[in-house]
């Protein structure tokens, strides 16, 4: 299984992630037929096509929200030998790698927490130890990697990058992973659909809310990969971004692919007015201007920071989101970002729950 951006998931996988279900994975994980199912199955109408309309979709108890009232940084399922029934022991005993060509906090910390979860021992290889594509190819560090691991995690500076290495995990049937790239942040979009329904569902396993998202700023990797989340959830999305930073048409059309291959109503908007997107948004999101590995500068921007202004155009119940790491006083001001209007933290700890899941549902891979 190789996840190279949140598209690479059918929308019952992402529906699944969004409310595993112990006895939906129980009774697949004694004999699986065909792809993963949610624990009950979605209605079909106007999103099937194989996929099942999300905003119908009713399944079962949700780990996470069971063990909400754990401690603060306490892993939201529970360790090896003793899980909710979630996926299969596949991953007991073994080593998984994190490969990081950039720095990283909420990711690293996420894919040693979920490996630990699944019984699994991470392994990371940081900055320029590995040499990619200097000290050997990216083919060869991908042999290695896949003789020594059951699953490779990578961020790399560069998408094709991680499309070589995968090209290699997939003749070994290694499951691999993009834990960022400079196209796509996929375990980060996760995140942020889950933190979403946290924020706008009364209780697991609702159906799925209508609702706009308004993302301000560079159309960069995270922009991209929450787009395609959206899309497979069927929510609208305005992106607000400045000349020169918006998506282009090969972006479009990607999305209108994306969005008729999972029979989606979403509608994906692109403005380069800040107010004129957030103003019917129950979601505001933003990034940083400028991403690791970036030439640009924060120029041109100015105007498309999330700030108490900019909320006022806003509906009342609109929060706001930030993948992180954030830079106060630029894409958010930090009386947003520390205001009761901000759900990053929410977020933040999502990472570990969002990796945790999709490690389970690896596990139940072929
Ligand atoms: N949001 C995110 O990916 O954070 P890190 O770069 O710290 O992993
Ligand atoms: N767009 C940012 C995300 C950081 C988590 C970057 O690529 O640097």
């Amino acid at each position: 299984m190789i996840i190279d951006d949140i598209d690479a998931l059918s929308v019952e996988q992402i529906l699944w992630l969004l409310d595993p279900s112990v006895e939906g994975t129980q009774s697949r994980s004694k004999g699986r037929q065909g792809p993963l199912s949610p624990a009950v199955s979605p209605p079909t109408n106007g999103m099937e096509g194989a996929q099942g309309d999300p905003s119908t979709v009713v399944a079962g108890g949700d780990p996470h929200h069971e063990v909400a009232e754990q401690p603060r940084g306490q892993s939201s399922l529970v360790g090896p030998g003793e899980s909710l029934g979630l996926g299969s022991d596949r991953f007991v005993g073994a080593t998984m790698a994190g490969v990081f060509e950039h720095p990283s906090l909420r990711t690293r910390s996420a894919f040693a927490g979920a490996a630990y979860a699944v019984g699994a021992l991470p392994v990371f290889f940081v900055g320029d130890e590995i040499g990619i594509d200097s000290r050997e190819s990216a083919e060869d560090v991908a042999h290695l990697l896949c003789e020594h691991h059951q699953l490779i995690g990578a961020r790399l500076r560069h998408h094709r990058t991680f499309a070589r290495m995968a090209e290699v995990a997939r003749a070994y049937e290694r499951p691999m992973v993009n834990l960022l790239t400079d196209w796509a942040h996929p375990t980060q979009a996760l995140a942020d659909v889950i933190t979403i329904l946290e924020h706008t569902r009364a209780q697991p396993g609702d159906p799925l809310p209508s609702l706009r998202i308004a993302y301000l700023g560079d159309a960069n990797n995270v922009a991209r990969s929450l787009t395609k989340a959206a899309i497979a959830l069927g929510w609208d999305i305005t992106i607000a971004a400045p000349n020169g930073h918006q998506f282009g048409i090969e972006d479009v059309a990607a999305f209108e692919t994306y969005r008729e291959l999972c029979g989606s109503k979403a509608r994906v908007e692109l403005t380069d007015d800040p107010s004129a997107a957030v103003r019917e948004a129950r979601v505001l999101y933003t990034d940083t201007w400028v991403s690791m590995g970036a030439s640009g500068t924060t120029e041109g921007f100015e105007g498309f920071g999330i700030d108490e202004e900019l909320l006022l155009s806003a509906p009342e119940d609109a929060f706001v989101m930030h993948c992180l790491p954030a830079h106060r006083g630029m894409e958010i001001a930090a009386s947003v970002i520390d205001s009761e209007r901000s759900v990053v933290w929410a977020q933040a700890r999502n990472r570990l729950v969002a990796m945790e899941r999709l490690f389970w549902l690896i596990s139940e891979e072929d």
